[in-house]
């Protein structure tokens, strides 16, 4: 067990679950992205990556993801400016006016109050800010077999969530045609995973106390199956 495990205190539903605006913070691996993309799924609010907006733009090409791709590739944070650019970009499109889960987004003291200012421009405060806490001896062994589909991004996991397809996508997008092969991430290898590891540590670690103490923060246990976490998340994230 980890220091911040314990008890979700329950937080106020929301009138609608579409208008939740949620920020998720947790260390890599913690499953972030896993619970991003099932509350999106389930409720369709946006899932907002940093993560998968760097990573489409070091795929196409752009200027921009050329800037982003050695810091991404080295397990170091990409400069904030870049950054805050994708994510302005993304939450000004209508479909994340009614909410939004943020994830991996913000990273460091200066996001934040990057994040303050765009979200009161934007008249969209923050609803809950939800830390996924995991036990860091899990986090590698989560990484290293993460795998995800190229295509509609379903995150699997060759330990604990295996495709149903062998090494390709199960997901049902791809029915009727042959479903892509899974890859690897470039930064899931023992040695960036480290480093990665340590930038949490160093740059966003400092948040968890900074939003407990805006009285936004609310801990979810991570560590258990999947079902289990989601449905602290969900009960952390106002949803149920
Ligand atoms: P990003 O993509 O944000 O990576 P991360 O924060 O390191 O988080 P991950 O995506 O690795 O983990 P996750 O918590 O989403 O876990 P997941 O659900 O996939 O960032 C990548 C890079 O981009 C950064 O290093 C940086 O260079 C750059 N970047 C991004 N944002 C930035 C920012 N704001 N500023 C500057 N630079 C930025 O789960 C992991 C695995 O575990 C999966 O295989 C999953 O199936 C499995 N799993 C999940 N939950 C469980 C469970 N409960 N039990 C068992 N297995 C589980």
């Amino acid at each position: 067990m980890s220091a911040f495990s314990g008890r979700v205190p329950a937080f106020p539903k929301t009138a609608d679950p579409g208008e939740m605006r949620i920020v998720l913070l947790g260390a890599p691996g913690s499953g972030k992205g896993t619970q991003a993309q099932r509350l999106r799924d389930e409720k369709g609010i946006p899932q907002v990556s940093s993560g998968d907006l760097l990573r489409d733009a070091v795929k196409r090409s752009t200027d921009l993801g050329k800037r982003a791709k050695t810091a991404m590739d080295a397990g170091e944070l990409v400069s904030d400016e870049i950054v805050l650019g994708l994510i302005r970009e993304r939450l000004s499109q209508p479909d994340a006016a009614a909410g939004f889960i943020l994830d991996g987004y913000p990273r460091n003291v200066a996001q934040v109050a990057a994040l303050d200012a765009l979200l009161t421009e934007l008249g969209q405060p923050i609803d809950a800010v939800v830390l996924m806490d995991v036990d860091p001896a899990m986090l590698v062994k989560r990484l290293t077999g993460r795998r995800s589909c190229p295509v509609c991004g379903k995150v699997f996991n060759v330990f604990s969530a295996p495709s149903a397809n062998g090494d390709r996508c199960d997901a049902e997008v791809h029915a009727g045609s042959e479903a892509p092969l899974l890859v690897q991430r470039k930064d899931d290898r023992e040695d960036v995973i480290e480093n990665r590891l340590r930038v949490y540590e160093r740059e966003t670690r400092p948040l968890v106390d900074h939003y407990r103490d805006r009285g936004l923060l609310r801990v979810v246990g991570a560590d258990g199956p999947v079902e289990r976490v989601y449905a602290q998340f969900l009960r952390a994230a106002g949803g149920t």
